[in-house]
């Protein structure tokens, strides 16, 4: 589905798969309070990629999802993140893999992207940087609890989001442990460029789902590629869910935004919640299911 929204936007999801109906309400509740956080930091003066860091963050802070709290530990029975946020307007990236005891990879992420002239942190070494972050104060670790909550999902998901500044400066982001039980070191689409996440001027991308089978068709870059061409942000969604469905055994969905605010929503799977809020608060809509909106 498509939406034309008016900047600045925010858009959220909590990821492609089955979420237990008794979760239904508290996850839509919090995707939705999560792109209305992102949007806020945008009122406040904030950048796209304050936007994105603050509606991913606040994700993290739930229980909800696997990722930040509520995340799957591997075989090993540990916990291992991956986060990646990518401006789009630079074009350059920061992300996190298997980085292990933190909350919020989204931030590490970041720090990745605006302190390092690196963009891809790895295990112990992403673990150090967090250390670093941390005494230098960049951000603070807000919450007592660690990684230990319920596995809400059967499978897996990742929480992800995308904004646009009055500007049409883009911004995406995504975080996950990816799938309960994984083997540990594996790391899925979500903090690779391209893959999970992808952003240009034109427009950006958050996948979500089964990481293997994005990752084969190089999914966000893709959409994104598919907008440079000129199709719809709606047509290329469509793009690459058809080449998804056609070549792998898919099993994922993506949020896709221009420039312009254009909007478009796709996934495979039963559920896939997502949060849109744009310009001045005046436009909410969210849902979790095909049928949309629901608000
Ligand atoms: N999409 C999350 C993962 O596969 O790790």
């Amino acid at each position: 589905m498509v939406v034309l929204l008016q900047l600045p936007i925010v858009a959220v999801h909590g990821g492609a798969t089955v979420f237990e109906k008794k979760n239904h309400e508290a996850i839509l509740k919090a995707v939705r309070a999560a792109a209305k956080l992102g949007m806020q930091a945008l009122e406040k003066g904030g950048s796209a990629l304050d936007a994105v860091e603050a509606t991913i963050w606040v994700l993290e802070e739930t229980d909800l999802f696997t990722a930040g709290l509520g995340a799957s530990k591997n075989r090993d029975g540990e916990i291992e993140l991956d986060a990646m946020i990518m401006d789009g307007n630079r074009l350059q990236s920061g992300a996190v893999m298997a980085v292990q005891n933190i909350v919020h990879p989204i931030s590490l992420a970041r720090y990745v992207l605006e302190r390092t002239a690196n963009s891809q942190i790895v295990g112990s070494g992403a673990n150090k940087l967090y250390e670093q972050m941390l005494a230098e104060g960049y951000r603070k670790e807000t919450s007592v609890r660690k990684t230990e909550a319920p596995i809400m999902v059967k499978n897996y998901d990742t929480v992800g989001a995308v904004a646009v500044d009055r500007s049409g400066r883009i911004v995406s982001g995504s975080s996950t442990s990816g799938w309960p039980g994984k083997m540990p070191g594996r790391v899925g689409d979500s903090p690779i460029i391209g893959a999970g996440v992808y952003a240009n001027d034109v427009a950006g991308a958050s996948c979500t789902g089964k990481g293997e089978q994005i990752l084969r068709i190089t999914m966000g870059r893709m959409a994104v590629y598919h907008v440079e061409q000129g199709l719809s942000v709606q047509q290329a969604a469509e793009n690459v869910m058809t080449e998804l469905r056609q070549k792998t055994t898919g099993e994922a969905g993506l949020i896709l935004v221009n420039k312009f605010g254009d909007l478009a929503i796709d996934f495979d799977t039963t559920h896939m919640p997502v949060a849109v809020i744009s310009k001045d608060m005046s436009e909410v809509f969210y849902s979790m299911t095909p049928e949309w909106p629901i608000d």
